[in-house]
């Protein structure tokens, strides 16, 4: 199948079923160039509430799909491949999330948004990359239970006064974004700014110039005044940033980060997805309610 036809066959689609396409920016760039609306997991879920169409397909791994119903309850929310997963989500265990509770009955949980539903209901707010440090900060505890990304929790937790305990888990992806494997780039483009995701180690968001969420790269990119970067995230971002910034030279590390999980979302499932209206997001109604006050409580904080 070429691009325009697969192009052409999903319009139809859309059309004929009255769905919306939401694609996170890790996704092929075939996928982002059918897409309604392509942003970070925060754009993402503000974008959710303001869908008219009757099905939503969410282009990303399960958890974001999750979201978006969540938010929109009343809409059918399709998958193209249900098991896309988030290998970082994986390590947030309920049980384990419940005993750490009863450990700490003082402090307050916040839930990185990469978790379950299950995980989300059992939390005081969520955030998102882009807005972490903003939601620990005005949370209304002095001790943080931060689940489950140890790194972007310990990369906030030093500029906060709040006692902030971490869980023992990462995304491999990004914490496999070592600063050698952006040395190994640097040495060939000494003038490149390096810019990271708050994902990555302590080893590179320390000597980073630059440390954001997607999206907050993305922008960084397309305002700053310099010309080359080496971007420390998942390879799919620089399709918006050579959109946003088409002068600009944008390197990756060495080895390139790319998220498989992300990348199951083909072509060919996206049209399967929309003609068979699989795989269908279905949670519980009383997780789905708890999870939604936890993200509700970030929107307003
Ligand atoms: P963003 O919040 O930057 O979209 O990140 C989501 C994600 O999966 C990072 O690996
Ligand atoms: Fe999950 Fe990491 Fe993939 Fe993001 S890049 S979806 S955190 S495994």
């Amino acid at each position: 199948m070429n691009l325009e036809n697969f192009k052409e066959t999903i319009q139809k689609l859309k059309k004929e079923k009255d769905a919306f396409i939401l694609a996170h920016y890790y996704q092929r760039p075939e996928i982002q160039k059918v897409a309604d609306f392509i942003g970070d997991s925060l754009e993402l879920s503000r974008m959710c509430t303001n869908i008219e169409q009757k099905i939503v397909v969410f282009c990303g791994v399960y958890f974001m799909a999750e979201i978006a119903k969540i938010l929109a309850p009343d809409k059918k929310v399709l998958i193209p491949y249900r098991n896309a997963g988030c290998l970082l989500a994986d390590m947030a265990i309920k049980e384990e999330l419940e005993k750490a509770k009863k450990e700490h009955p003082d402090a307050k949980v916040v839930a990185y948004v990469n978790t379950y539903a299950e995980i989300k209901a059992l939390s005081n707010v969520i955030c998102t990359s882009a807005n972490a440090k903003e939601v620990m900060q005005k949370v209304k505890a002095d001790k943080i239970i931060f689940v489950p990304d140890k790194n972007l929790a310990a990369y906030h937790a030093k500029s906060l006064e709040k006692e902030v305990i971490l869980w023992d888990g990462y995304c491999p992806v990004h914490n496999r974004i070592t600063w050698d494997s952006i040395e190994r780039v640097k040495q060939k483009h000494p003038d490149a700014v390096v810019i990271v995701h708050p994902e990555c180690p302590p080893e590179v968001t320390e000597r980073a110039d630059f440390v954001g969420s997607t999206s907050q790269l993305v922008k960084f990119v397309k305002e700053s005044p310099h010309e080359k970067f080496i971007v420390g995230t998942e390879e799919g971002t620089l399709f918006k940033m050579k959109k946003e910034a088409p002068n600009k030279k944008l390197l990756l590390p060495d080895p390139i980060p790319l998220c498989d999980q992300m990348k199951m979302i083909t072509p060919e499932r996206l049209i399967r997805c929309l003609e068979e209206e699989i795989y269908e997001v279905e949670i519980e109604q009383e997780t789905a309610e708890k999870a939604k006050a936890a993200i509700e409580a970030m929107f307003r904080l």
